[in-house]
């Protein structure tokens, strides 16, 4: 597991029954973090481009998802299509679009945010080694 990851999830000040999307979540350790912080019906959508990231993601978090407190969908942020949906918070965590092009990541990211929801997009360099 990963203590900086687990420092970002925290940084979220989640609610029990808090609606989360994250995007980019690789292989869902982020996802086990927040999940465990969901003890009041709220929920996970957790979405990446990679078929492989979300398969490991799902495999990691299959207690979470059997409970109906997960969900791990092949999503590009640019094409995500999840109508009638609205979260209070939003992770990315080194998603390069969010790097590159912070304001279309954004606007692309606004129309899931359910009023008063939060964007959380942390950009932190990898640990250094040596
Ligand atoms: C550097 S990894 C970070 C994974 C995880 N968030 C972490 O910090 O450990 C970036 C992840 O974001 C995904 N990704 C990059 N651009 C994306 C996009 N536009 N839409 C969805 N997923 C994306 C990649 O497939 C990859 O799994």
């Amino acid at each position: 597991m990963s203590e900086r990851l687990r420092a970002i999830v925290e940084q979220l000040d989640l609610a029990p029954g808090d609606r989360v999307l994250e995007i980019g979540c690789g292989h869902g350790v982020a996802a086990t973090y927040i999940c465990e912080r969901l003890t009041g019906g709220g929920h996970l959508t957790a979405v990446d481009r990679s078929r492989k990231m979300i398969a490991a993601a799902r495999t990691r978090n299959a207690e979470h998802v059997a409970a109906g407190r997960a969900a791990f969908l092949v999503a590009e942020l640019e094409a995500l299509d999840l109508p009638d949906q609205r979260f209070d918070k939003v992770l990315a965590v080194r998603v390069g679009l969010f790097h590159r092009e912070p304001a279309r990541a954004r606007a692309l990211v606004e129309p899931y945010l359910a009023p008063g929801g939060v964007l959380h997009a942390v950009f932190d360099a990898p640990a250094r080694s040596g």
